[in-house]
């Protein structure tokens, strides 16, 4: 209880002291560091997904390089968000931000809502490709052809993958707003816990 006192104290105190949070408060190193990383290709993958998608079919291989580009960095992103998970469940307890209940509750919420969009995502991905009847190639290495072409299966997939990648656009605005709402409205160092 002390120690949690001395945490608000510290991290509600003056912005201005700059006073660095203690390494129990803070994010692992491994932990920022994949949150940075996938951060930077989800956004990237997000943005080459939308503009792959408006490629003419004609276009002599280009609109396939782009393509097999998007499911190699996705299916990336598939392995990193399985160990990002498992380390989430056996790293070290952060120890939790003091924060009003709803607003604690609504970011709870937002992890674990980005959570299961970042394993939706490259999931459905996956199947959608694997039921299109294409190979698909990861970097340029062709993987076995797990399924034969079924129509509906990839309509299904294609969906899920639409409505998952989608939704996790407004969860991470909703994300970085909330970030930007600490960061210049109550100044109380947030992204400390995530440097
Ligand atoms: C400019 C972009 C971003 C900023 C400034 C940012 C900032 C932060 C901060 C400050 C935290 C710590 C919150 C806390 O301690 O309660 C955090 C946690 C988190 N962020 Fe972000 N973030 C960004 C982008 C993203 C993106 C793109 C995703 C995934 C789609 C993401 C997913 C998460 C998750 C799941 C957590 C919970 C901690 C964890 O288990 O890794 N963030 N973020
Ligand atoms: C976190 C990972 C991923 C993200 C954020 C992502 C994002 C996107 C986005 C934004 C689009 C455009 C959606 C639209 O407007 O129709 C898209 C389309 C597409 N993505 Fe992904 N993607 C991911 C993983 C994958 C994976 C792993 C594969 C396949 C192995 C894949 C295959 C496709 C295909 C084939 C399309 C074209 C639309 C369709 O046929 O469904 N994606 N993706």
């Amino acid at each position: 209880m002390r120690t949690l006192l001395r945490c608000m104290t510290q991290v509600h105190g003056d912005a201005e002291m700059k006073v660095p949070a203690p390494v129990s408060h803070r994010y692992d190193r491994f932990s920022v560091g994949l949150h940075w990383l996938m951060a930077v290709m989800l956004l990237a993958q997000l943005v080459l997904g939308i503009w792959m998608t408006g490629l003419p079919k004609d276009a002599g291989g280009v609109r396939a390089a782009w393509f097999n580009l998007h499911k190699s960095i996705g299916m990336l992103l598939g392995m990193l968000v399985l160990v990002r998970l498992a380390w989430a469940v056996l790293r070290p307890r952060v120890i939790e931000f003091p924060l009003p209940r709803t607003q604690h509750a609504l970011a709870i919420a937002n992890h674990r809502l980005l959570y299961l969009l970042m394993l939706m995502a490259p999931v459905s991905g996956f199947l959608g490709s694997m039921y299109s009847g294409y190979p698909i190639r990861f970097f340029g290495m062709k993987l076995p052809q797990l399924a034969e072409r079924w129509d509906s299966a990839k309509a299904f997939f294609s969906i899920m993958h639409e409505v998952s990648v989608y939704a996790m656009l407004v969860l991470i605005a909703a994300h970085v707003l909330a970030f930007a709402y600490h960061q210049v409205v109550l100044k109380d160092g947030l992204i400390r816990r995530m440097r």
